[in-house]
């Protein structure tokens, strides 16, 4: 199965992602992940990309497109894969949409996650990640059940990105609506479209997210 989870920055796509991973047996396919790794490793498009996501803007569609391309291609992929921050443009979803058509595959289900923009910079400006395995947690909504260490690989580094900070997350939100929210009447009309109310508590969220995952695929 191909989904895809659409929402502004925050409103809990990685995170929910990651439990569909879980429960599914899905492959968790965020651009924003694979960007922060090319910047980390210093490729042409991570060189690029590096200021770009720094101002909270969107990285160019050829680049995004390139190397979602080449990370659906691998093998582990076959499994289906949950789609967390692509596509983010018109001409991603258009391109996406040629991709899967040439591997004979189609979108199951894009559920968009609706949230309020104020509730947005509380969660971003919260958010912390493990260093070791890259579970997400967040200061006041979601701590490891002993504190420094976490629940899943038991390490005790953590980490905080580049981009969450209160300027940035206001030009994130901005791009958001922009470029990005113009594709849940994209899929509205491809008849693939499902909302959710994402302001509720995270188990919450799951369950409507599960019950739409089953019904689709
Ligand atoms: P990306 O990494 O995709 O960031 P984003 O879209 O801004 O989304 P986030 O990761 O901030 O939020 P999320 O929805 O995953 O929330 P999370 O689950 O972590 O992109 C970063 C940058 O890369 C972009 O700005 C752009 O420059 C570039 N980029 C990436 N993809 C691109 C593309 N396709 N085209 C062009 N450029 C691209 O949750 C947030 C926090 O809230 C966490 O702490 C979590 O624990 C907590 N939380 C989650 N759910 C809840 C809940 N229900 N209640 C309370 N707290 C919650
Ligand atoms: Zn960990």
């Amino acid at each position: 199965p191909v989904l895809i989870l659409l929402g502004p920055p925050g409103a809990g796509k990685g995170t929910q992602a990651r439990m569909l991973e879980e429960k599914f047996g899905l492959v968790q396919l965020s651009t924003g992940d694979l960007l922060r790794e090319a910047v980390a490793q210093g490729t042409e498009a991570g060189k690029a990309a590096k200021a770009v996501m720094e101002a909270g803007e969107l990285v160019s569609d050829q680049i995004v497109i390139d190397i979602l391309r080449d990370r659906l291609a691998q093998s582990d992929c076959q499994r289906g894969v949950i789609l967390d921050g692509f596509p983010r443009t018109t001409v991603q979803a258009q391109a996406l949409d040629k991709l899967l058509e040439e591997s004979g595959q189609k979108i199951d289900a894009a559920i968009s996650l609706d949230v309020d923009d104020a509730a947005m910079v509380t969660r971003i400006s919260g958010r912390y990640t493990c260093a070791g395995c890259g579970e997400g947690y967040h200061d006041t909504f979601k701590q490891p059940a002993t504190a420094g260490t976490c629940d899943k690989c038991q390490g005790t580094d953590f980490k905080r990105r580049a981009d969450d900070n209160a300027e940035t997350v206001a030009s994130r939100l901005e791009a958001y609506h922009a470029q990005t929210a113009p594709l849940i009447d994209y899929y509205a009309k491809a008849g693939a479209l499902s909302r959710i109310d994402a302001m509720g508590a995270i188990d919450s969220i799951a369950a409507d997210l599960a019950a739409i995952v089953k019904t689709a695929t």
